[in-house]
């Protein structure tokens, strides 16, 4: 067993309804409960979705002493973030960035990650799936 925190940043409170086109049509909460049903009788899933950074932060390092690992989609924290890197290096839990979208196919500033540096990986394109791939290899890669 082991406690996996799944943290999502900012406007990820909208999807359902932020472009679709972009994002899909699923809701936070079905993602969460897709997560849930398929990892939830062996492991411990916390989530946490906040909209500021310095909330983030501090959620983040409320998980030292007792979370074995992360998962997150930054938003767009992901592209200009040092605090929420630092912060990610700080507590030194192994952690995964997931993003819904391709991010190397997108505008120009997305395709930098300032926090890929300090994660284990990163698993962006596909779509609410990205999370599922993202809990499997935190839990492979804890394993290890
Ligand atoms: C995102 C990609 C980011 O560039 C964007 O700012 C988001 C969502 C994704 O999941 O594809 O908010 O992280």
């Amino acid at each position: 067993m082991s406690n996996i925190a799944i943290i999502h940043g900012p406007n990820l409170n909208l999807l359902g309804t932020r472009e679709p086109e972009v994002y899909g049509s699923n809701t936070l909460a079905d993602i969460e409960i897709a997560l849930t049903d398929r990892f939830g009788d062996e492991h411990e899933l916390r989530f946490f979705q906040n909209n500021w950074e310095g909330a983030l932060i501090d959620y983040i390092h409320d998980l030292r002493g007792w979370m074995d690992g992360i998962v997150i989609n930054p938003g767009a924290f992901t592209h200009y973030s040092y605090a929420l890197r630092d912060a990610i290096a700080g507590v030194a839990l192994p952690t995964v960035e997931v993003h819904l979208s391709n991010i190397h196919a997108r505008e120009p500033f997305r395709r930098t990650s300032v926090l890929a540096p300090v994660c284990v990986g990163q698993i962006s394109g596909f779509g609410w799936y990205s999370y599922v791939l993202g809990v499997e290899a935190l839990l492979d890669f804890l394993t290890r």
